[in-house]
């Protein structure tokens, strides 16, 4: 039920949200992450990122683990059901200081934190779990699944 329900919505959500911000399908439930608006000229190969098999793996407390938003009086982030938006609104190009001293990590950190640090965690519990080296996350033939026009193409 929660999950077909999430599938609409979400469906819906990142289709109509698709063309404007950097990210496009490669099949259904797989996200295309290449965040051109933020980074211009992409390095490294898009990221393909299977939002519903995450989902699916990590459970009833999935959503938190991934997105959060920041509460300003109690200075501290939170998961708030319902408030998920992509990551790019609220990170940017550069690491930036909070007046709490603490840093807001730059898009790219943000993904690699958050990726990585639970890929490596789950691996060292001897979990399935995802890549942590540069070249599984950031596959080459996703070159294909963007158009290119401003990003680096292979080789470049
Ligand atoms: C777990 C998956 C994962 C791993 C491992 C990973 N990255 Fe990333 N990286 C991402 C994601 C997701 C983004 C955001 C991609 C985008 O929006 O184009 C990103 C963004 C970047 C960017 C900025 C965008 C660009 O292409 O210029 C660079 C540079 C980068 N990664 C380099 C690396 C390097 C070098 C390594 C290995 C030390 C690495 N990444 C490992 C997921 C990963
Ligand atoms: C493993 C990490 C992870 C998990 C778990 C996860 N998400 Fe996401 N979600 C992401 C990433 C990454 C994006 C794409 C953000 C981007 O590219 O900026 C995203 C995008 C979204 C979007 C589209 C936001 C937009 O406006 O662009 C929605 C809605 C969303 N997630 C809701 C959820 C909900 C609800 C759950 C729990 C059922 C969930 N997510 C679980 C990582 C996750
Ligand atoms: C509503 C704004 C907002 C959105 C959306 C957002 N972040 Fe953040 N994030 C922040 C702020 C603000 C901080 C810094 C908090 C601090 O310094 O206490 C932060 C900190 C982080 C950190 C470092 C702290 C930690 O938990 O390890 C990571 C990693 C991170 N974000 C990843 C992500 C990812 C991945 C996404 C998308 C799935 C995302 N963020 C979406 C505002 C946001
Ligand atoms: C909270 C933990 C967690 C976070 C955060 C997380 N992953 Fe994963 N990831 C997993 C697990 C668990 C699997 C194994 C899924 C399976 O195949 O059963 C996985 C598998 C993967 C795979 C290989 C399987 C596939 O086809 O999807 C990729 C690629 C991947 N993750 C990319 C990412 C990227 C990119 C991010 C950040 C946007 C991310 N992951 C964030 C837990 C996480």
């Amino acid at each position: 039920m929660f999950k077909n329900w999430f599938g609409w919505i979400a469906g819906i959500c990142m289709l109509s949200v698709a063309l404007m911000v950097g990210y496009g399908f490669a099949q259904d439930d797989e996200m295309v992450i290449a965040h051109k608006e933020v980074f211009k000229r992409l390095e490294r190969a898009p990221v393909v990122f299977n939002h519903e098999k995450h989902v699916e793996v990590l459970g009833d407390e999935a959503c938190a683990q991934c997105h959060h938003v920041y509460n300003e009086e109690e200075g501290k982030l939170v998961y708030e059901e319902g408030e998920e938006t992509g990551c790019a609104d609220c990170h940017g190009l550069k690491d930036e200081k909070m007046n709490d001293g603490s840093t807001k990590p730059s898009l790219m950190n943000a993904y690699h934190i958050s990726c990585v640090k639970c890929h490596r965690k789950l691996a060292k519990a001897g979990k399935k779990t995802g890549s942590y080296t540069c070249g599984e996350c950031h596959v080459k033939v996703n070159w294909k699944l963007i158009n290119t026009e401003g990003a680096h193409t292979e080789g470049e």
